[in-house]
């Protein structure tokens, strides 16, 4: 019966809403319209991620992390290569461990994302093999305005960033010979790099920079708002020197990194950023300098063009927050991608805001299950239980992740999250608004969720169809033109290959109210009409 039913179905469906998969195409980014892609296998991809915890990444320690990852349905475990560990003695290189991690996760069924902690670490330079640490003169730190040195690497560097471009270079080399079938899909160019504890290097190399001339690509980009004839740093920026000479200089040397390493293998790459406050964020002294900020991210695109996205780090527990930074870090010459954020039940919701701004890619931090709790920024100690709303996020999204990427892609997509005393969030499709309420009993007033875990999906893919998805909340849809809403039909199902496979069709309790989720993941597609 249900055979049947599912048979007649499909027949009314609208073809295929993807491309074929193409096994051989390498991973990379794709623009359009302002909206963007990662392709994966020849199709937009969508990150379900989740980040292990610092010291997880060694063959001791893996069996703490595929569990946790399994559990969730993380299509992706982003997991560090150490530099330390990469290369024990000057121009050896030690892939056992990275072959291990790409073994163990094609056998988990999961892509990976590298990260290369090398020169920055969180802004140190902790993941520096021993044999460079004992040389500091050679590899040095940069010194403060007081001529202290400060726990933080020098990007005026020559040997450092030579070393760097090798051994990064070896990795890359060796991903592309042994990674054949693109189980890693993108890189991480070192770790949050900046500074904390001092705007910039005071060094006398770095002096002599600073009076230089600012370099012409950044005066071009800055148009009409550069000094005519340029100047130096001071000169040009002000009072905004000292901040950006870092940002120019750290964003330099990491793009030197990245192009080496993409002239071996060229995989898309990143650079992950330490925020700054986005409301309210004070002085460079604040935060830490140097990173890809979200107001030096102009500079950090001139100055590491091989470097494909500047990604935040969001450890902002309020939505407004949260919302400020998406906006900031989804431009049309950036893609969104959030490859740190809590992964605690009320944040869980947030993978929703992201797409809703395009994300390609979302990733708690810290999902295993080695027992380190890095509490207040990151997920507290892991059970089942405390990972439960990112796992829901990923049941849901996880079987339609190359429809969702796609439509993103196509600008087709919306999404939102629940936030708290705001019981009902309306998006705008042209003839119809979606009305998403929280909270909200049979035919009463949405109250809001007593926590706000609430989220939603939907997308166009008619003139009069959405696929609409969500937990914790009401969907129900407004004609602009006037009328009754009518649902013609409902239908819950899933794709297959891409094609939408019903499985059986909403009515009676299920639609009288609206569309009602709970912590099922269901995906529907639902025809409107008007009366
Ligand atoms: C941000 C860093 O990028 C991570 O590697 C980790 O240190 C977390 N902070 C907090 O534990």
């Amino acid at each position: 019966m249900r055979a049947a039913l599912v048979a007649i179905l499909s027949g009314l469906c609208i073809g295929k809403l993807q491309a074929q998969a193409d096994n051989n195409t390498l991973p990379h980014l794709v623009t359009q319209d302002g909206h963007h892609a990662l392709i994966v296998d020849g199709a937009p991809f969508l990150m379900l991620g989740a980040q292990c915890h610092n010291s997880s990444a060694w063959p001791a320690t893996l069996p703490k992390v595929w569990p946790a990852i399994d559990f969730l349905h993380a299509n992706t475990l982003e997991i560090p290569v150490y530099w330390e560990q990469f290369e024990p003695e000057p121009g050896r290189f030690d892939t056992s461990v990275v072959d291990t991690i790409i073994k163990q996760a094609r056998e988990h069924n999961a892509r990976l994302v590298l990260l290369w902690f090398a020169t920055w670490k969180n802004g140190s330079s902790h993941y520096l093999p021993p044999w460079m640490k004992s040389q500091p003169d050679k590899y040095p730190r940069i010194i403060g305005k007081d001529g202290r040195r400060v726990d933080s690497p020098s990007p005026h560097a020559p040997a450092t960033l030579a070393a760097d471009i090798r051994a990064f270079s070896a990795l890359m080399r060796h991903l592309k010979a042994k990674d054949t079938q693109h189980t890693v899909i993108m890189v991480q160019v070192q770790n949050e790099p900046g500074s904390w504890n001092t705007v910039r290097d005071f060094s006398p190399e770095a002096e002599k920079l600073f009076t230089s001339p600012v370099p012409a690509e950044l005066l071009k980009v800055m148009g009409t708002n550069a000094p005519a004839g340029g100047g130096n740093w001071p000169e040009v920026f002000g009072t905004n020197a000292d901040e950006y000479f870092h940002a120019w200089h750290v964003a330099r040397y990491i793009g030197q990194v990245a192009a080496a390493g993409k002239s071996e293998y060229p995989l898309p790459m990143y650079v992950n950023a330490s925020l700054r406050d986005p409301l309210t964020p004070g002085p460079a002294s604040k935060y830490e300098s140097g990173g890809a900020t979200d107001n030096v991210l102009w500079i950090w695109k001139v100055a590491a063009p091989a470097i494909d996205v500047l990604a935040p780090d969001i450890y902002q527990n309020d939505s407004a927050h949260y919302l400020k930074v998406l906006e900031l870090y989804s431009r049309p010459d950036n893609a969104l991608f959030v490859p740190e954020t809590g992964g605690t039940s009320g944040q869980a919701r947030m993978c929703f805001a992201a797409l809703g701004h395009g994300a390609i890619g979302w990733s708690p931090f810290g999902l295993d299950y080695t027992k380190y709790a890095s509490q207040p920024l990151g997920a507290p100690r892991l059970t089942e239980e405390s990972l439960g709303q990112v796992a829901l996020n990923y049941r849901i999204l996880g079987p339609i992740m190359r429809e969702v990427a796609r439509l993103n892609f196509e600008g087709k997509l919306q999404a939102v999250a629940e936030e708290k005393d705001e019981l009902r969030q309306t998006l705008d499709f042209g003839n119809w608004q979606a009305v998403i309420s929280y909270g909200v009993a049979r035919n009463g007033s949405p109250k809001g969720n007593s926590e706000p875990v609430g989220r939603a999906l939907i997308a166009k893919i008619g003139e009069n169809e959405f696929l609409v998805t969500g937990a914790f909340c009401r969907v129900d849809f407004k004609a602009a033109a006037g009328g009754q809403r009518d649902f013609l039909r409902v239908e819950e199902g899933g794709y297959e290959k891409g094609a939408w496979r019903p499985l059986y069709i909403w009515n009676g309790d299920e639609t009288d109210w609206g569309l009602d989720f709970s912590s099922a993941p269901q995906v529907l597609r639902v025809l409107l009409g008007t009366y």
